[in-house]
């Protein structure tokens, strides 16, 4: 086992949001061989004690409830009793999420509001809860599951795009704030999770499990900002300094080959 992943995870107490599958239950399967507290939230509790279960010989615990991110009141009743079980919060994940179409053509209330309820106040519902147990115990690590999404205003999808850069600038201004703390903010590219099942152009698409190891490094060496795969982090910072009418142009493009013929 790596020394620096040794050092920096053994013994945590560790909150997850969307544990129950993707990013998260990955997260938890990578983090269980630490011997940590977890605490998993989401709504499908059945596949979270799963998740448990099978890795119940690792030597980690387990504490698992049922949350809704979008219901303020759960996730700081979820959090507040997290703590009281574990003794303290040392890191928490923001990971909760999920995704869809939002283009002018395909415009539904009812998926905007849930994309906003979800990635953004159900980000901040637990984020701040966090940061209000890490504050007082002057220390702790909250990171922050933004996206490659977050670029630019991604054409087609400009809610998800909205809250993913809402949560990298939440985690930034909050940083600047209580310098105590560690943030870090990761923008994956594509991971293989039901997020993203059925799109076709799933650029360098790695799995759960290798994202997984990547971001737990990643949080281990304190980085403040980790874009994966590699790839990705040359588009992204490329793609932020084109002019904004070619950015235009190319988002055109892009809402044109994702129109079914
Ligand atoms: N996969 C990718 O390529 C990719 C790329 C960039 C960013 N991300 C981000 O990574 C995060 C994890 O997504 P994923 O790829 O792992 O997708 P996923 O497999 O669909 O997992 C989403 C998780 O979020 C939880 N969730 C959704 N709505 C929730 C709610 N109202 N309350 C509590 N939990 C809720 C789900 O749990 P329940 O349904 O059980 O509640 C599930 O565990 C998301 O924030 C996503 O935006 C993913």
């Amino acid at each position: 086992m790596n020394r620096r992943l040794t050092n920096y995870w053994n013994g945590k107490t560790i909150l997850i949001t969307g544990a129950s599958s993707g990013l998260g239950y990955a997260l938890v399967e990578a983090l269980a061989p630490y011997r940590v507290h977890l605490g998993l939230l989401s709504r499908r509790v059945e596949l979270m004690q799963e998740l448990a279960n099978k890795l119940h010989a690792s030597g980690s615990q387990f504490w698992i409830r049922a949350c809704d991110v979008q219901k303020r009141a759960e996730v700081e009743n979820a959090i507040t009793d997290f703590v009281k079980a574990a003794g303290r919060l040392d890191v928490a994940w923001v990971n909760s999420g999920i995704g869809g179409e939002t283009s002018y053509r395909k415009w539904d209330w009812n998926r905007v509001e849930s994309l906003i309820d979800t990635n953004l106040k159900g980000a901040l519902y637990t984020a701040h809860t966090c940061l209000q147990y890490m504050a007082r115990q002057n220390h702790g690590t909250l990171v922050g599951i933004s996206s490659v999404a977050a670029m630019r205003g991604l054409a087609a999808r400009p809610i998800y795009s909205i809250t993913k850069l809402g949560i990298a600038y939440y985690l930034e201004a909050m940083a600047a704030e209580l310098p105590q703390l560690q943030f870090t903010t990761i923008y994956p590219g594509f991971v293989d999770t039901a997020i993203n099942r059925g799109n076709p152009r799933r650029l360098w698409l790695m799995t759960p499990e290798r994202a997984a190891q990547l971001m737990i490094t990643a949080v281990a060496k304190r980085q403040r900002e980790y874009i994966y795969p590699w790839q990705m982090r040359w588009i992204f910072r490329l793609v932020r300094l084109l002019p904004a009418g070619i950015y235009r142009w190319v988002g055109g493009k892009m809402i044109e080959v994702s129109r079914p013929q």
